[in-house]
């Protein structure tokens, strides 16, 4: 299946939308990590750990998940596939794990910022040790960075199985990287 190029250029625009709007995203939950860890008062730093906790997750994961389809659409409907070129497989690697993390690690403890955001804006102590939230935003980051840059330089070539005899006769296909 080979998309037209007029809808490859559509899905690619909204590809590259999405991806930016995760990144974009990203930038401002280490914002609002940074406020919240060490903003001037306790009531900005509550307010800060009030909005990561309402406002961030879902619009992260709708462009992560809209990057996702966006890209499994491309690497299907295009000369690249999913698995024949390193740079594609490895990106959806990367989007599959980011993708698990922000559903079993990020949104869970959503609930416990928010609390001790409240804390804070009342005066209280949070709590809680909150130093753990600096590696969301740092994780995501770097490997949105990395993928934007697997994106453009298109390095490592395809991914080419080749056949290799075992004793028994039968065959065994293997991954190896061809210029
Ligand atoms: C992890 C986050 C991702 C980011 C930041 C990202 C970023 C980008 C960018 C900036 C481009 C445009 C490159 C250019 O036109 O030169 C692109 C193209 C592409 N991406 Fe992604 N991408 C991501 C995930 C994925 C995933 C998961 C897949 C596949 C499953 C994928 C498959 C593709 C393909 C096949 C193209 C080339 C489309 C074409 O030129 O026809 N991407 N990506």
């Amino acid at each position: 299946m080979n998309l037209p190029p007029r809808a490859r250029k559509a899905v690619l625009t909204l590809h590259i939308l999405s991806a930016a709007a995760w990144i974009g995203i990203d930038v401002l939950v280490a914002v609002l990590v940074g406020v919240g860890l060490s903003g001037s008062s306790a009531t900005t730093r509550g307010l800060a750990l009030r909005a990561l906790a309402e406002f961030v997750v879902t619009p992260m994961l709708v462009s992560a998940l809209a990057c996702l389809a966006t890209g499994l659409v491309l690497g299907l409907a295009t000369k690249w596939g999913l698995v024949r070129y390193w740079w594609v497989a490895v990106k959806l690697v990367m989007n599959l794990v980011l993708c698990t993390l922000i559903v079993v690690a990020l949104r869970p403890g959503m609930p416990e910022v928010g609390t001790a955001g409240a804390a804070l804006e009342n005066g209280q102590a949070p709590g809680t040790d909150l130093s753990f939230l600096v590696f969301p935003p740092a994780v995501s980051l770097t490997t949105l960075a990395f993928a934007t840059l697997l994106a453009v330089y298109k390095p490592w070539g395809r991914v080419r199985r080749r056949s290799r005899k075992r004793p028994g006769g039968l065959s065994e296909a293997r991954p190896t990287v061809v210029a």
